[in-house]
């Protein structure tokens, strides 16, 4: 049997199986991250004592508030922010530990995906000349897929390769975001609030995107999302997170029927009735 690990992409085979392909491509332990308010010295706690695991495959949605944390917390697990204290392991690879060039090497495997892509977009670049850039930058990460069978993947017609950003809709410019982390081939995707600076229109079809992308090529995702509607159509398991802290964790149909915490039932009194029960 061949020690490879098919994605469902043609032509993608993945890295081979290694001892480190079973633990968990993300392992936060009592992270702490605080932020110093410039002008008055101030130390703010964002991100107070988190702990969460993402394996292989996994949908994890980490939901709360404005302000509770939640940008912090993936960026610094994500080694793309400060890292604060306590543990973080990405792949096995304790970020404490790992050398720069480590990281380097690291990063293609985790790509975050924003709220406003024509923010995360070079204005000056073309969709294919920004794909160009990714290839030549990553050669041999890159070259499993055409650009014209990538903007497929993400339901884009070619067209769109020689259009810039301001010619793009918010969809589009959202799902050229989410191909250009295809690219990669990622263990990790990060999307944090992906939909909400979207039209409602067009919603729907890139939360089905990132559904589908995470079966056919197995990369984990860590959403962060004030939107439980969100959550619940796209995770297995949320983090309810309050004013810095995980306040409730476990399966979303767990955590969405049967709260626990008081937070967690104002967040889902804030929905509409009885929208959770027993409906996917
Ligand atoms: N660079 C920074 N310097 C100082 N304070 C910061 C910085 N970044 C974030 N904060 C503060 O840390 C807290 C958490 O911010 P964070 O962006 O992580 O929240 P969030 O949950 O992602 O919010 P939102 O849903 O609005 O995106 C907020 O009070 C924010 O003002
Ligand atoms: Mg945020």
């Amino acid at each position: 049997m061949s020690d490879a690990v098919e994605t469902g992409m043609p032509g993608d085979t993945r890295h081979p199986r290694t001892p480190e392909a079973d633990v968990p491509v993300l392992a936060v332990d009592d992270l702490v991250v605080e932020h110093r308010n410039r002008s008055t010295g101030e130390v703010f706690r964002a991100v107070d004592q988190v702990s969460l695991r993402i394996a292989a495959g996994q949908s994890v949605a980490v939901v709360g508030e404005s302000g509770s944390g939640k940008t912090t917390l993936a960026m610094a697990a994500t080694g793309l922010g400060p890292r604060g204290s306590g543990d973080i392991r990405l792949l096995g690879h304790s970020l404490a530990s790992i050398g720069r060039g480590q990281l380097r090497r690291l990063r293609p495997e985790v790509q975050v995906v924003f709220q406003d892509p024509h923010g995360s977009l070079d204005p000056r670049q073309s969709v294919r000349s920004g794909l160009r850039e990714l290839r030549t930058l990553q050669p041999r990460r890159t070259s499993w897929i055409t650009d014209a069978d990538l903007l497929g993947r993400v339901r884009l017609a070619p067209e769109i390769l020689d259009r810039f950003p301001h010619q793009l809709s918010g969809g589009q410019a959202q799902r050229v975001c989410i191909a250009r982390a295809l690219l990669m081939r990622p263990r990790l995707i990060v999307a944090d609030e992906p939909t909400s600076g979207l039209d409602v229109s067009v919603q729907a079809d890139v939360l089905a995107l990132l559904r589908e992308i995470r079966t056919t090529t197995g990369a984990a995702l860590l959403m962060i999302s004030h939107d439980l509607a969100v959550v619940r159509a796209v995770c297995d398991t949320v983090h309810v997170m309050f004013r810095g802290q995980v306040v409730e964790a476990g399966p979303c149909e767990t955590v969405f029927v049967t709260p626990r915490h008081d937070y967690t039932r104002e967040l889902l009194a804030a929905m509409p009735g009885a929208r959770w029960r027993n409906r996917r």
